[in-house]
């Protein structure tokens, strides 16, 4: 359904008094990065849940972590002819010329949790969280934490090129800008994944006097750092203690790790990007309505001091 056709069906609907709270069918490919997360699974069964109670049709894509393999994906969406794109990028650049066919096919567009370099004009709108905000909140309550102590951190990146790893990293230095007793004295990418979390921490571990040197850990999501807190374990040190551990997402084996001291601070992003996508796609098609360019979800700090053995409980059944 292009908007034009939306729009002539709007005004039959509306004459046969037929509007609901969604009025269309539609049919939206959804070309998701992969599985790398406990936060991105949770992002897949949300937006299949909301997909099945607004009826739409989803078209689901399964990137396995590779642009490419995305953009054949809006390749072959734009082909069968479907009304709307949701794509949750893997990386910050290259999208352009995909974007252009889609926006040439009248397709829109919905980014989601992740950003792209291109021309705003080229989708319909972004869902997500301010990545750099998410960082600096990890850094403000990691330099709150600390006080005065010096204090070496080492940070574990998300994976190379994409909008959080680029923007978390970013933010976290903003928070620590001015307070030289706080030094990031190592930094490397574990990809997202819990895996290479524990593999990347093993290594600073080793350069860093079996982690003597090290006062903190700053994941930028938190299945790396419950891979790394499995790492610090093993060194025979106390996460959380002799190494402070701060991350984002909120999943909730972070909530088991902050209830048993081993982490201690997440910045938590709602994996529901998928309800307000598909608020602005029915608003799209009903009647026109462009939503903002942006529509930002809420970053909220979690600690040990906010009973994280309630919060697993309320969150483990939701597709993590
Ligand atoms: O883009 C959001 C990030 O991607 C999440 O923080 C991370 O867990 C995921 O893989």
């Amino acid at each position: 359904m292009t908007f034009k056709t939306a729009l002539a069906g709007a005004t039959l609907l509306a004459t046969l008094s037929l509007a609901s709270t969604s009025a269309f069918a539609l049919t939206v490919g959804f070309s998701q990065i992969g599985s790398e997360s406990g936060w991105r699974a949770a992002e897949t069964t949300l937006t299949k849940q909301q997909a099945e109670q607004r009826g739409v049709d989803l078209k689901f894509a399964d990137a396995q972590q590779k642009q490419e393999n995305q953009i054949k994906a809006l390749r072959s969406f734009i082909a069968q002819g479907v009304d709307a794109i949701l794509i949750a990028p893997v990386v910050a650049t290259g999208w352009d010329a995909v974007l252009k066919e889609a926006k040439e096919a009248e397709i829109p567009v919905v980014l989601l949790d992740r950003m792209v370099d291109s021309d705003k004009d080229l989708y319909l709108t972004a869902v997500g969280s301010d990545l750099v905000h998410e960082g600096k909140v990890a850094g403000d309550w990691l330099v709150a934490e600390v006080k005065d102590k010096s204090c070496n951190v080492v940070e574990l990146q998300g994976t190379t090129g994409s909008s959080p790893a680029i923007d978390r990293k970013n933010g976290f230095e903003q928070a620590l800008a001015g307070h030289d007793n706080l030094k990031i004295i190592r930094s490397q990418t574990g990809d997202f994944t819990r895996t290479k979390g524990k593999e990347v921490m093993e290594s600073f571990l080793k350069a860093e006097d079996g982690g003597k040197n090290i006062c903190a850990l700053y994941a930028h999501n938190d299945d790396m750092a419950v891979g790394a807190i499995q790492a610090i374990k093993e060194a025979g040190l106390q996460p959380g203690k002799d190494i402070l551990v701060v991350s984002i997402d909120a999943v909730p084996d972070i909530f088991l790790a902050l209830a048993a001291g081993e982490a201690n601070a997440t910045v938590e992003l709602t994996p529901n990007m998928a309800g307000p996508a598909f608020d602005a796609l029915d608003a799209f098609f009903k009647d026109g309505t462009q939503p903002a360019k942006f529509i930002q979800t809420e970053s909220k700090l979690y600690t040990q001091a906010d009973d994280p053995k309630k919060i697993y409980e309320e969150k483990k059944g939701l597709g993590y």
